[in-house]
Parts: C-alpha cells; structure tokens; sequence
C-alpha cells in the first residue's frame, strides 16, 4: 500500500515536472503516525575564487612553494626570501592565503528550520567544497547529521546536488514510540555570477530537500 502511493506521488510529481529542467520529486508518505521533516534551503551562498588554494584537486598548488617570513607570507621568491620556502599545503602554515593566491573558498547554507551551516577552506576533506559533505551541523557531529553539496562552478548555469542525511541522533518518535530517521536529496538549479578575474559566486534560489527514505531506529 505504502509503495503504490509512493510510486503514484512519483509518477505525479514526474509529469507535473517535465517542463522544468530538473526532476522535482515529492517527499515520501511517512509511515502512519510518525513525523516527518521538511528540509527547505533559504540562502545558498558558495565563493570559489580564480586563486583560491587547493591542496586536494589541484596538483600545482600541491606542489607550490611559499616563502614563510615570520607568521605570514612573503614573495615566494628564494632569492629575497628572508625566511624559508616552504610547501603552501603543509599543515600548520599561518593561513589559507599564500602570497600570490586569492581569498579562500567560502560556503554557507542556511536552512529554514534554523541549521545554519558554514565551511571555509582550511585544506582537508570535511572542508572540501563542493565534492561532498559540508561542514553543516559539524557542532553535534556525533548525532550523525551530514549534509552534502556537489557542484561546479565552472559555467554560469548548471546544476548543484545536495544530499540530507538526518542521523540516528535526530531521531524522530512516532506515536507507537518508534524512532525513525530520514534521508532525501534534489537536484537544484546553481547561477554562478565570474567577475573580470573570474573569481565565482554561486547562488540557488530557495529550494527544498525532498526526503526519500527513511529508517527506523532502535
Ligand atoms: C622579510 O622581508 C619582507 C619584504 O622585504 C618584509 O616585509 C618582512 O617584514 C621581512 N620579514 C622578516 C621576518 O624579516
Ligand atoms: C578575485 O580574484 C583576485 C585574484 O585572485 C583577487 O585578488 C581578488 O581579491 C578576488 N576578488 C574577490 C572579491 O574575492
Ligand atoms: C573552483 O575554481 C577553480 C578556478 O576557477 C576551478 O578550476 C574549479 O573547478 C572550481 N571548483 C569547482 C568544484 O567547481
Ligand atoms: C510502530 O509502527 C511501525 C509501523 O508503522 C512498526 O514498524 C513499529 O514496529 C511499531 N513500533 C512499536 C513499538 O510497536
């Protein structure tokens, strides 16, 4: 019974949709008596500079030298440098902003319900930006929360993913007293406005996480 009216609401929301570029799908019918959230994303907000540093994609600044001079950095020049050159993707290094690179790859989400989510380049995977897991709701981690936006911001149009996972420790309790967890993902459509250095800002407008499955949790 569950699945034949997931798969109408599918079918419906399929054809009602075929105009639009992207398949919008509709949440699932939570099973009787439990809750179920909605997930609407109300500012999306990703930076990603011409120059900004990137030690996990980008096998030049992988191998780029720095000159260390003191707690900061100067012209990476090993003639003039007074301090040492060192490796800009070494850890430790005072900031994300070698001489001679842009600012930092920024991104934030907000969501209507109040997760607000912020991730700033520092050099390592639950920062990589757009290849996956954001730091959203990084403070209560262990609650197995995880967000996850995929896109590039190469071309002015495209489209961006997001993958929602709720996490045991958001548990929701149904009537009976079962906890249940949900998950969802959608296809959004990504504008990225490139200034005269081609450094990108990409924008969504609002758009909602549909939830997908869910899992019960004991
Ligand atoms: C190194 O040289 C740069 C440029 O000449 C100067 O700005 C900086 O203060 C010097 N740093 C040290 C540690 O002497
Ligand atoms: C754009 O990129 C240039 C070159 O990396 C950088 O100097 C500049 O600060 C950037 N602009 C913004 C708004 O980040
Ligand atoms: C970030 O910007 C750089 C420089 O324009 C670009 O090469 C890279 O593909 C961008 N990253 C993503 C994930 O789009
Ligand atoms: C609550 O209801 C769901 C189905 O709606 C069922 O799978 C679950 O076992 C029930 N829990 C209890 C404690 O009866």
């Amino acid at each position: 019974m569950v699945s034949i009216t997931s798969l109408l609401t599918g079918l419906l929301a399929l054809s009602s949709s075929a105009v639009s570029t992207a398949i919008r799908r509709r949440s699932i019918t939570p099973p009787e008596g439990c809750p179920i959230p909605t997930w609407t994303v109300d500012y999306f907000h990703w930076f990603n500079g011409s120059h900004s540093l990137d030690c996990i994609h980008n096998q030049d600044d992988i191998n780029a030298k720095g000159c260390l001079c003191g707690s900061n950095w100067c012209e990476p020049n090993p003639a003039t440098c007074n301090g040492s050159m060192v490796n800009v993707c070494w850890t430790g290094m005072p900031n994300y902003q070698p001489w001679g690179y842009g600012p930092p790859q920024t991104l934030d989400i907000q969501f209507a319900d109040g997760l607000t989510c912020h991730d700033q380049y520092i050099g390592y995977r639950i920062h990589d930006i757009a290849h996956g897991e954001s730091n959203c709701g990084y403070a209560d981690r262990g609650l197995g929360r995880i967000v996850a936006f995929y896109g590039s911001s190469d071309s002015d149009s495209s489209t961006g993913h997001m993958d929602y996972t709720l996490g045991d420790g958001h548990a929701l309790k149904c009537d009976n007293g079962s906890s249940i967890t949900y998950s969802g993902s959608v296809d959004f459509e990504l504008t990225c406005t490139h200034d005269a250095d081609f450094n990108a800002t990409c924008t969504a407008p609002v758009f909602e996480v549909p939830v997908l499955s869910y899992e019960w949790v004991s």
